[in-house]
């Protein structure tokens, strides 16, 4: 091909081309190339048309055959591209349509156990090796379970119909707003053994309602994990030492607890428990507001009432108890903000919190 006849940048574009032909990865792009350099207008063919007609007439024969070489080259290196690419496509598509016994199946996605589930399920593995069983009561609770046996007062804002969900037809039935009445249900039902037995310890986990409007932090149900022990001559220390061991395993051997005075009409006396902040380690941050210490618990001494009206005499008996809300402490250590993903079940939330496969 006698290239020295035309101009520069078509020796550049045919320089180009078997660079260009090679990046083209589909039939679409083989079609925009083949328009770059052989297409009517615009052309590189079409430039060569122009220079071939603007030249000297002695020229002309030798640079009609230089052009007709380059563009025969042009055309038999893109053919030979489609056809390559065309082969591809239907190997491809032959691929896909074919399988091989002989490969293992795709598993289907498995399923796992909710991270609530987990965390209810990993205390009671804390509590179990001190002597603790799993009870479970009525979400649908009578009114003397959840407040009466509770020592909680008549006139207590939380047995108005605005915080607590009774039955329409039931007026004394209410869904339960705290797992403390398992207490009561269980210290009457042990009440005539409790002697045999030498105490009661217990962990009750459950589900849990209140009125409250759903958003980042409340929800109308929840979780919580209730614990009680009762024995003779239990006092705060003992509830100091198991709730301090709990919240080391739970968080590790560098977690600490802090007691603060608090009221409770079933407790006396009563305490609310922070735990020192597992993320930041008591530094401050999001997670606990920059207070260093996170709420994680209410507890304190079984108050004496609370005993009687199940039938247990308070002056051989005394006790502790604590509940803790089980969302507030799984948003803390998965760091997740907001609690409506613990419900709404979204597979891409449950598979970051380790909970499928
Ligand atoms: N029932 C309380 C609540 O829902 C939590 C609680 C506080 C439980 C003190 C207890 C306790 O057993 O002793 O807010």
């Amino acid at each position: 091909m006698n290239l020295h006849l035309l101009p520069p940048e078509i020796e550049k574009a045919h320089g180009d081309f078997a660079g260009h032909l090679e990046a083209c990865a589909d039939l679409d792009a083989v079609m925009r190339l083949k328009g770059a350099y052989l297409g009517r207008d615009g052309s590189f063919a079409a430039r060569m048309i122009d220079i071939l007609k603007a030249a000297p007439k002695e020229q002309k024969r030798e640079l009609g055959a230089a052009i007709n070489a380059l563009k025969n080259k042009w055309e038999e290196s893109l053919k030979a591209r489609q056809s390559a690419l065309e082969e591809l496509r239907r190997q491809r598509a032959a691929q896909a349509q074919s399988w091989d016994a002989t490969l293992p199946p795709p598993l289907p996605p498995r399923g796992a156990l909710h991270p609530l589930t987990r965390l209810i399920d990993r205390l009671v593995g804390i509590f179990r090796p001190l002597g603790y069983h799993v009870e479970e009561g009525p979400e649908a609770e009578t009114e003397a379970h959840n407040f009466d046996g509770l020592n909680i007062p008549e006139d207590h804002p939380a047995r108005g119909s605005a915080d607590t969900f009774y039955f329409k037809d039931h007026p004394k039935m209410l869904l339960r707003t705290h797992t403390s009445p398992v207490q009561v249900r269980v210290l009457k039902r042990l009440a005539p053994v409790i002697e045999q037995k030498g105490g009661v310890r217990f962990l009750a986990p459950g589900r849990v309602y209140r009125k409250d409007e759903i958003d980042p932090t409340h929800s109308p149900m929840f979780h919580q994990v209730e614990g009680m022990l009762v024995g003779r001559g239990i006092g705060m220390h003992h509830l100091k030492g198991t709730l301090d061991y709990a919240i080391k395993a739970l968080f590790g051997p560098d977690a600490a607890t802090r007691f603060r005075p608090s009221y409770f009409p079933f407790v006396e006396p009563g305490c609310e428990v922070d735990a020192r902040c597992p993320l930041c380690g008591g530094a401050g941050c999001r997670v606990c507001k920059g207070a260093g210490w996170v709420e994680i618990l209410g507890a304190g001494l079984v108050h004496p009432d609370v005993l009687k009206f199940a039938g247990i005499d308070s002056d051989t008996w005394s006790g502790f108890a604590f509940g803790m809300g089980i969302e507030r402490i799984a948003m803390m250590v998965s760091q997740t903000p907001d609690l409506r993903l613990f419900f709404e079940n979204d597979q891409r939330f449950l598979a970051a919190m380790g909970g499928l496969d």
